[in-house]
Order: structure tokens, then C-alpha cells, then sequence
């Protein structure tokens, strides 16, 4: 992927939100549904708990609120709204649906990147921001309760729902982000797959394993993009899927696991929802300061990988029209 050219427009985040449903399906709640036990879940992923309920639309509206109500921007001042999903409720106009329920008035897309599909949703975003939008809200949703097999006890541990949004605004100058990576290897599609109408399968041990590599390359191409090494960055937010796979790629990466944002023990793999979840999870406890470098890396089926290197902090907004 490109090095980001250094005139372009950049933009920062002024405001995030989320949304999880309400109902908690705990490892001991699965234990009656499939041969498990919560311990075997907790050794082998770290998750303890996940959150099951709402649809796509329903919580991408909640936390896409949250988002512009934190940022205090006019809902007549977004430019687009990009929903990142794996999930949607129906075909198409997912987020039209949501635009429309928030009172926007803008354009609005789907992209599926599955659980890459926020990093690569922010890159483009970033690409929108670049050629003249001033506001962007970006959302990362996805409803995966209902394409989990739960009677199979390979995929029915891993996966939860939720949402998370940020809102993106144009500034002069560079901006928050330094660097970025896009990736995906279709050869590898039937590691991880759900037929439209169908249940997700998984040959779990080997995505595991190339989830760590992609993983690392992605964020090892974006820090050189960036002029960066892994002792710059402050904290990395992974794709929350499995706390040894962020484990391994840290220490692949040199990174030490303090340093990663992890909040899958509460929410299990939320697909396209769990890099801004876990984002805002860091914010929310204070653990990003201004000047922060934050290594953003996803992962999911396709396969595909993404990155992004941002530097935390403000920045003068944009003045002028669109
Ligand atoms: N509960 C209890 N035991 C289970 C189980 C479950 N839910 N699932 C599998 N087992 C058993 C297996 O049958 C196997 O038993 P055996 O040794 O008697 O054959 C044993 O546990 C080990 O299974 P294995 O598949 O080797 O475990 P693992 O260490 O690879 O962990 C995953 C399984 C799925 C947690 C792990 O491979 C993984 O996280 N893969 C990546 C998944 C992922 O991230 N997907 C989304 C990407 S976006």
C-alpha cells in the first residue's frame, strides 16, 4: 500500500460512541447450550462474557448518537456516513437506514471488510476527508448472534454484537493519521466463511495462525509507512478476537501486552465493532494522551488485514466550504 502523500487534507476525531445489547451470554450460560466449560473458553480466548441482541441498524443508531452527540457537530454538517458491517439486516441501505433515522442528511454506504471492516472503513473515511468532505461519521457494527451456529461449540464461544462510531473532522494540516495498510488474501477465503443465509465455519488453528502473521505485517508495513518503530507506539488496539492471537502478535511485533487495548474478555469478537469498542475503551479510562501514537490493526475473514499508525490530539478545523 501507498505512503500517505504529504499534502493531503487530514482529520481528527472529535467524538466516539458505542452500543452493546443488553442481554450477557456468559461462558456459563454456554455451558448449557454446547460441550464446554467456561474455563476451556477462558485458557483458549480470554473471553469470559459477550453481549447478544438488537440488530445492525438498531445499534449502529445508538452509537453513531453517542458519537455526534460527544463531537456537538450539526447533523446538518456530515458529508457521509460509512458503516462498516459484516452483518447487515438487509442487502443493501443499511446505512441509509441509520442516516436517515439520525436525521442526517448526507451520503451513506455499507462496506464489508468483515472484522477488518472499521480500520478500513477509517481509511476511507481519511480518503473522503482528503478530496473535500468536512464531516464524516464512521461506524463499525456488526449482529453476529445471528449467523452463530449455536450448537456448534467451535465458532458458539467466540462471537458477540456490538457497535462503535467516531466521528472525523477535516483540519488543516496533516491530521491524526500517519500511516496506513490495506490487505486481503482470497486464497485463504475458506478459512473463515459464512454462505449468504448461512452459519459462520472456521478452521479455527489455522486462522489463529495466520491471523498473526497478517496481522503483524500489516502493522509492520504501516509503522514503516509512518518512519515509526514498535517502541513509539503508546498502545496498540487490536481486532478483538482472541487474547493469545493479540498476545503472539505483539510479541511479534515487540510490543509488550500491557501496551494492547484488550477488551474481548466482556465482549468477544465483535467483528467490524471491536477495534472502535476497544478504542474507546482506552479514551473512556483515560489511557490516551495528546501526542499518543495509536497502532489500530485488524484482522477477519477474506482474509483481509488493515492498519493505521494515528497520532492522538487536536488540530485547527478546516475552514472554507466542502
Ligand atoms: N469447548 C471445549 N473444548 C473445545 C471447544 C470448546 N468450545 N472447542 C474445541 N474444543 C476441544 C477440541 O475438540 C480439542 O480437543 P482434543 O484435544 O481432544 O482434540 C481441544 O479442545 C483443543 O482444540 P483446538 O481447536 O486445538 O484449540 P485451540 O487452542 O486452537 O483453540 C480456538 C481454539 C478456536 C479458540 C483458536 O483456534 C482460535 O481462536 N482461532 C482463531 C479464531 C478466530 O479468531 N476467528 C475469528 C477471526 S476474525
Amino acid at each position: 500500500m501507498p505512503a500517505l502523500p504529504s499534502a493531503v487534507r487530514g482529520a481528527v476525531i472529535t467524538g466516539w460512541g458505542t452500543a452493546l445489547p443488553p442481554k450477557v451470554l456468559t461462558n456459563h450460560d454456554l455451558e448449557q447450550m454446547v460441550d464446554t466449560n467456561d474455563a476451556w473458553i477462558v485458557e483458549r480466548s480470554g473471553i469470559r462474557e459477550r453481549h447478544v441482541g438488537g440488530t445492525t441498524i438498531g445499534l449502529s443508531i445508538e452509537s453513531g448518537r453517542a458519537a455526534l452527540d460527544m463531537s456537538g457537530v450539526e447533523l446538518g454538517e456530515i458529508d457521509a456516513l460509512v458503516l462498516a458491517t459484516t452483518t447487515p439486516d438487509t442487502q443493501w441501505g443499511n446505512a441509509a437506514a441509520v442516516q436517515n433515522e439520525l436525521g442526517l442528511r448526507c451520503g451513506a454506504f455499507d462496506i464489508n471488510a468483515a472484522c477488518s471492516g472499521f480500520v478500513y472503513g477509517l481509511v476511507n473515511a481519511h480518503g473522503l476527508i482528503a478530496m473535500g468532505a468536512k464531516k464524516v461519521l464512521l461506524i463499525g457494527t456488526d449482529s453476529l448472534s445471528r449467523i452463530v451456529d449455536w450448537e456448534d461449540r467451535n465458532t458458539a464461544v467466540l462471537f458477540g454484537d456490538g457497535s462503535g462510531a467516531v466521528v472525523l473532522e477535516a483540519v488543516e494540516g496533516p491530521g491524526q493519521l500517519l500511516a496506513w495498510d490495506l490487505d486481503a488474501d482470497g486464497s485463504l477465503g475458506r478459512l473463515l466463511w459464512a454462505d449468504i443465509g448461512g452459519f459462520i465455519h472456521m478452521e479455527g488453528k489455522e486462522v489463529f495462525r495466520r491471523a498473526v502473521r497478517i496481522m503483524v505485517d500489516s502493522a509492520t508495513k504501516s509503522l514503516d509507512h509512518a518512519g515509526l518503530t514498535a517502541d513509539d507506539i503508546t498502545l496498540v488496539v487490536p481486532h478483538q478476537a482472541n487474547i493469545r492471537i493479540i498476545s503472539a502478535a505483539c510479541e511479534r511485533l515487540g510490543i509488550p501486552i500491557e501496551r494492547a487495548v484488550s477488551v474481548l474478555e466482556r465482549t468477544g469478537n465483535t467483528s467490524s465493532a471491536s477495534v472502535p469498542l476497544a478504542l474507546a475503551d482506552a479514551l473512556d479510562s483515560g489511557r490516551v494522551k495528546e501526542g499518543d501514537l495509536l497502532l489500530l490493526v485488524g484482522f477477519g475473514g477474506g482474509m483481509t488485514a488493515a492498519s493505521a499508525v494515528l497520532r492522538w490530539g487536536g488540530g485547527a478545523p478546516a475552514g472554507g466550504p466542502a
